[in-house]
């Protein structure tokens, strides 16, 4: 595999063919924040939180750090004013969804987003689909999938995968940076209990 020289906030590191930006942060410790990626899943590029700035070939543009490959003598910088108020932005529109989410809020303190900025939305979910993402692509059940498009777009949980599913699993329990799935998950499970015909574990 070749290997491919880039800078990071002005260190150099080898990087391999097929790596991201982040990954090439993550090896030299540098930090960039994060709020849809997870080493064992694909990379999503939802959440925009990770936005650094690249040059190549003396063009500097914004990019997506946990979705965008190294290429040879790629300079990136992970921290300037730009990239604090594109995070800013990013954080308070996310904290529309979810003002009370300790994640958020944290980001919200280092980045100085105004939680009040943007008018509340109805769902808790900020659409990272870890959960979804999760659940196909680690555990295989897709008992969680999205519904709706644009501003209604929702978690869901099917219902009949649930029951057989989720009840010893929940896995996905600690990756939602909201409180939106574990309210799904309650108003499934109780739907299933107002329903006879669902059973919520094997040989109940
Ligand atoms: S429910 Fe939570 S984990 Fe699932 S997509 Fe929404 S915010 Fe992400
Ligand atoms: S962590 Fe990169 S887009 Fe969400």
């Amino acid at each position: 595999m070749s290997k491919i020289l880039i800078k990071i906030d002005g260190q150099e590191v080898e990087a391999s063919e097929g790596m991201t930006i982040l990954q090439a942060a993550q090896s030299l410790g540098i930090k960039i924040p994060t709020l849809c990626h997870h080493e064992k899943l694909e990379s999503y590029g939802a959440c925009r939180i990770c936005t650094v700035e690249a040059v190549i070939n003396g063009r500097s543009r914004l990019v997506v750090a946990c979705v965008y490959q190294v290429e040879n003598g790629l300079i990136v910088t992970t921290r300037s004013d730009k990239i604090n108020q594109v995070r800013k932005t990013i954080l308070e529109l996310l904290l529309s969804h979810a003002p009370d989410s300790e994640q958020l809020q944290e980001l919200a303190e280092e980045y100085r987003a105004d939680k009040g900025r943007f008018e509340k939305e109805a769902s808790f979910c900020i659409h990272c689909g870890l959960c979804v993402r999760y659940c196909a692509e680690v555990k295989k059940k897709n008992a969680v999938g999205f519904v709706n498009r644009g501003a209604r777009r929702e978690i869901n949980f099917v219902p009949e995968i649930v029951a057989k599913e989720c009840w010893n699993c929940k896995e996905c329990f600690p990756l939602c940076p909201t409180s939106a799935l574990q309210a799904a998950y309650v108003l499934t499970e109780a739907l299933l209990s107002s329903s006879p015909p669902y059973e919520t574990k094997p040989g109940k």
